[in-house]
């Protein structure tokens, strides 16, 4: 059977209701897409003009960070009603039409629901703090001041200082995990878990293929309020915050990730089962667990499709060692995990500059992102191999960054407006002045300049996402024999049809590796990717796949 036959075959046989397994996930940020009426914000209207550009990388969904009705603390983050869509992004018609274009286009849409916590500004939360016996009293996360005054317990907030905030109406501290205008919704009350459920319901009917599911592991807390235990100093460096924040000496044992959760997220599931092809993509946040986690979430199929974590968004480069390791220990927890990996997203340094990338190098990871097991997010602009963007104190607009500063500057520098044009003084993002000033030096990557170029990175990552739709193993095979000899990740994916060797020198000199014997056939030519039989030399930032047919 010859290798096209192969490929045709094993496409076929994915259930159409599985396109999230081993799926290419465009990650949109509103905000900073495209405006559409000159505001400087980028809105619903921009996202559905530039489809078909989204269509052209070959991405199989597009995620949206929030476009809910808020105040805006949190970008979107901080939702006062999960129902509507916030003006400054247009109305709940324009994401009918959205989502209508995108489908007609074959694209998936994703929303974000931020379930763990709403606006201080949501009705919900107002009705509760007005009184300690309202129907609504329970709701969030309330507790008495120790005797002295101050705080329940030790728990902090990812933004820094404590996680509670004093309420000076019922004269109890509430828990926020994120900005004290975010307060954490208590899932220990049923009625919490029914309401956003039912909200739930609401997109799915709309016609969502899915959800990223904001901070999942924050949903339940320890109803009797333990104090974290410290962490040692050796144990601070991994770690989901940056390195002055002292989240991170904390080992959050009580704050998030508590057992209740996994009966809320099958209530979820079994509400996602109810409609066709719709799929859940949590987020965790644990820098000491998030591979357990992963684990536990998405094992077997009445929980999470798939789960997004922070193991390749870190500061740490993506090593071959450091590879093999996740991996190891994800199988060892749950053979049939489903991660969802992303390199760069809207909370982290731009992994060009995270990591310190060359061109050659930015070019590997992108190829090796659609090799590895697991379905795959990209942040918009990543595409163009973008860098973190230079924003000024006097520019900022996130709360982290503004609280961190300068040890930390916050998650401006990946948000700053997309760049189409580059001769265009908004790059082609905004007739106005954009809420975050559009990077110089990203213009010069602009959409319009590496478009007609065949070796412009745009069109690599064109390639690359195609070079997983071509091979179906890639996408949703087994991986096996993954393997670290110094610099180079050695692996194979393959499924009932076809086996696909996979060789990437991550680090920074040339190294020897000896290919399998037998008849394999190099692919991958057009991204770069080296030919040649037994003992062969990869150099810095080489790679090469082999793939052959089976039975
Ligand atoms: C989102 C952040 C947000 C936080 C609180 C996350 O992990 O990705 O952008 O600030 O949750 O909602
Ligand atoms: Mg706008």
């Amino acid at each position: 059977m010859n290798v096209q036959n192969t490929t045709e075959l094993s496409k076929a046989t994915k259930v159409s209701s599985e396109w999230w397994r081993g799926g290419v996930i465009y990650q949109i940020y509103p905000r900073s897409f495209q405006d559409s009426n000159g505001d400087g914000i980028g809105d619903l209207k921009g996202i559905t003009q530039r489809l078909d550009y989204i269509a052209s990388l070959g991405v199989d969904a597009i995620w949206i960070s929030p476009f809910f009705k808020s105040p805006m603390k949190d970008f979107g983050y901080d939702v006062s009603d999960y129902r509507d869509v916030d003006p400054m992004f247009g109305t709940l018609a324009d994401f009918q039409e959205l989502l209508d274009k995108a489908h007609a286009k074959g694209l998936k849409v994703m929303i974000d629901l931020v379930l763990s916590h709403t606006s201080d500004q949501h009705p919900w939360f107002s009705e509760s703090r007005a009184s300690r016996d309202n129907p609504k009293s329970d709701w969030f996360v309330w507790a008495d001041p120790k005797p002295d005054g101050t705080p329940p317990n030790n728990w902090l907030s990812i933004f820094g200082g404590s996680a509670w905030q004093w309420d000076s109406r019922r004269l109890q501290y509430y828990l926020h995990n994120f900005l004290s205008s975010q307060p954490d919704l208590n899932f220990h009350c049923r009625e919490v878990q029914d309401a956003l459920l039912d909200m739930a319901r609401f997109w799915l009917e709309l016609g969502v293929d899915g959800f990223r599911l904001d901070t999942i592991n924050f949903y339940f807390h320890d109803r009797e309020l333990r104090d974290n235990p410290a962490l040692s100093i050796e144990q601070r460096n991994a770690s989901i915050a940056p390195a002055v924040n002292p989240y991170n000496h904390q080992n959050h044992l009580y704050s998030k990730s508590q057992p209740e959760n996994i009966a809320f997220l099958e209530r979820l599931r079994a509400l996602t089962n109810e409609y066709e092809g719709r799929a859940c993509l949590g987020e965790i946040g644990d820098a000491q667990r998030g591979l357990e986690i992963m684990g536990e979430y998405t094992t077997g199929d009445k929980r999470m499709h798939m789960c997004y974590a922070f193991e390749f968004l870190e500061k740490r480069v993506l090593t071959a060692s450091y590879a093999k390791q996740v991996f190891d220990q994800l199988s060892a927890k749950a053979r049939d995990a489903w991660p969802c990996w992303a390199f760069s997203n809207h909370d982290v340094a731009r992994h060009a500059s995270r990591w310190d990338l060359s061109e050659a190098a930015a070019r590997q990871y992108a190829v090796l992102m659609m090799c590895l097991r697991g379905s795959a997010c990209l942040y918009q602009g990543e595409e163009l191999g973008l860098h973190e963007a230079d924003v000024p104190f006097e520019k900022l607009q996130d709360p982290y960054g503004i609280e961190f500063w300068p040890e930390y500057k916050g998650r401006d520098g990946c948000r700053t407006p997309m760049v189409w044009v580059s001769q265009d003084e908004q790059s082609g993002f905004s007739a106005g002045e954009p809420w975050l000033p559009v990077s110089a030096a990203q213009a010069e990557q602009a959409v319009d300049r590496l478009e007609p170029d065949p070796q412009s990175m745009l069109n690599h990552y064109r390639r690359a996402i195609a070079l997983r739709h071509a091979h179906p193993a890639l996408a949703t095979g087994e991986q096996a024999q993954m393997e670290q000899t110094g610099t180079v990740l050695t692996f194979l994916r393959e499924n009932e049809t076809e086996q696909v060797f996979c060789a990437f020198n991550l680090g920074s000199e040339a190294a020897e590796i000896s290919l399998p014997q037998g008849h394999w056939r190099a692919v991958g030519q057009d991204l770069g990717a080296v030919e040649g039989e037994g003992q062969i030399t990869l150099d810095a930032a080489q790679f090469c796949l082999m793939v052959r047919g089976k039975g």
